[in-house]
């Protein structure tokens, strides 16, 4: 530990107990889903404390890490490509540590620093609170690796580093780890068992979060609907909790009462729902409060009730269609989006024509849809052979981007000449005069600036869209804001 003494301070020296790599800078980037967006403002958080500015500046790093994904093939091979542009700075900057945080730094462990030699750290999902001794070590001259997972929600009580945020949107990590084990996947290996964190701690973040002017929360869980708080421990131990545990043990559907009655005017959003994990009652809440913003992703992955079943989604297409029904029968203007995935081994035509089907029943607003991809591990890696030609899997994947780009506009167009509610985000891209912003139901819709600012929430007489955006003109502040 150093003092430092700063005498810019009105003459007066002020001594500040720093430590002496306060002026070390981490330049930290982030890839794959929205829980490594939030971990890596968890680990700006834990270093922040080690003395760890950030940067924005590759050049000038001290520290790079790089959170990881691994879902399919390609995002893996992003981050090989983003290590090697590292290496290529490295060599102005010798002195410049790497690390590998998330999904492939687990997946891969101390392989990683044979595979890449500009690698010198090497650190799980659930391991972040170790950074400070596994920088030491780095410090030291020798390599380092953690990718323990844990049996407890890990980071509860850090209160996160918002990273380029634009002050008005924040996620808010709920559940770690997956528990699903739906046979194509590799989160269940890379991030663990599932667990929840303490409620207490979750709304206290989001008061902090309310308190600094945020606008919206998205709450955050690699399936957020099966959330279960009953005093800490492992999803699947459940069974064994005490009477009292179990009594008082709160729910998805619970939670979200409770941060939506305590903030009425904050919006708030979840992501993602597992079809079978979503219940009732989380409809129920989110049509009771007027701040839960009317949207849920919703995966399908097929539409075939053959390929569910080898998939290990634990439902039908029969009641997949029940959930939807129920759902627009709840709250008719919901929005629903999906991930599909093409291409699963034996996925014939016909099976694909059932997912084509499906989509045709639900009519999405939007969808994240990708070709299959084999991943190391995986049951279905295992079990199956990958046997669905590429050229295959490709066209049936530009089919189903083909139908969702229609069924994006169909939904797009009914909001055209009705006035929606938007939570201004940033500037439009295309548009320097324009601001850019979400309606509830998570379409984007720009409009021009005026005299209204980011954060604001106003009323927007949507005119026109495209294929993905809603553009319009607005005609006053929202009552919300
Ligand atoms: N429960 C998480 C799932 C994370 S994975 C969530 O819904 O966000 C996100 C999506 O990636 C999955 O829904 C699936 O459509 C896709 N995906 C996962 N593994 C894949 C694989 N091996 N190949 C192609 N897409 C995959
Ligand atoms: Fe993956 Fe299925 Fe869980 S897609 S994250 S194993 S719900």
């Amino acid at each position: 530990m150093e003092k430092i003494i700063d005498e810019s301070v009105q003459g007066q020296p002020l001594v500040l107990d720093q430590k002496k790599e306060n002026q070390r800078k981490l330049f930290i980037e982030s890839y794959g889903c929205q829980m490594n967006f939030s971990d890596s403002e968890i680990v700006a958080s834990i270093l922040a404390k080690e003395g760890f500015n950030t940067t924005q500046n590759l050049e000038d790093a001290d520290l790079v890490l790089v959170n990881t994904c691994s879902i399919r093939e390609k995002a893996e091979q992003t981050v090989r490509k983003r290590l090697e542009k590292y290496n290529a700075v490295k060599k102005i900057n010798p002195g410049m540590k790497v690390g590998v945080l998330g999904c492939m730094a687990e997946r891969l462990k101390s392989k990683f620093l044979e595979e890449e030699k500009i690698v010198d750290l090497v650190v799980g999902p659930d391991a972040y609170k170790d950074l400070p001794n596994l920088i030491e070590e780095v410090d030291a001259g020798r390599n380092a690796v953690n990718v323990i997972l844990s049996k407890e929600e890990t980071y509860g009580d850090i209160s996160p580093v918002r990273l380029q945020s634009n002050g008005v949107s924040a996620f808010v990590s709920i559940t770690r780890g997956c528990d699903n084990m739906c046979t194509f996947c590799v989160v269940p290996f890379t991030r663990g068992r599932e667990r929840s964190r303490d409620p207490q701690s979750i709304l206290e973040e989001i008061d902090d979060l309310a308190a600094k002017n945020f606008k919206e929360v998205t709450l955050l869980g690699q399936n957020v609907d099966s959330f279960l708080w009953y005093g800490g421990g492992l999803k699947k131990d459940f069974d064994k909790a005490s009477d009292f545990q179990k009594a008082t043990a709160v729910n998805f559907a619970k939670l979200l009462d409770m941060v939506a009655e305590k903030h009425p005017k904050l919006r708030l959003r979840f992501t993602t729902s597992n079809p079978q994990d979503m219940t009732l009652d989380v409809i129920e809440v989110m049509a009771k409060h007027k701040n839960i913003c009317k949207y849920i992703h919703l995966p399908i992955q097929s539409g075939s009730d053959r390929i569910l079943k080898e998939m290990n989604r634990l439902h039908t297409r029969q009641q997949y269609f029940e959930l939807i029904d129920n759902i627009k029968r709840i709250i008719p203007e919901c929005a629903i989006s999906q991930d599909i995935i093409s291409g699963f081994p034996t996925e014939t035509e016909e099976d694909h024509q059932d997912t084509l089907s499906l989509m045709e029943y639900v009519k999405y607003d939007y969808g994240f849809m990708f070709a299959y991809s084999e991943r190391p591990g995986t049951l279905a890696e295992r079990k199956m052979e990958d046997d669905v030609p590429e050229e295959v899997k490709k066209r049936r994947l530009s089919e189903i981007n083909e139908l969702q780009r229609s069924h994006s506009k169909y939904r797009l167009d009914a909001l055209v000449g009705k006035t929606v509610e938007i939570l201004i985000e940033k500037a439009s891209k295309k548009s320097d005069e324009h601001w850019s912003g979400r309606t509830t139901q998570n379409s984007v819709a720009v409009f021009p600036k005026e005299n209204y600012k980011v954060g604001d929430f106003v009323m927007v007489r949507i005119d026109d869209c495209t294929s993905a955006t809603l553009i319009g003109e607005a005609v006053g502040y929202s009552e919300n804001n």
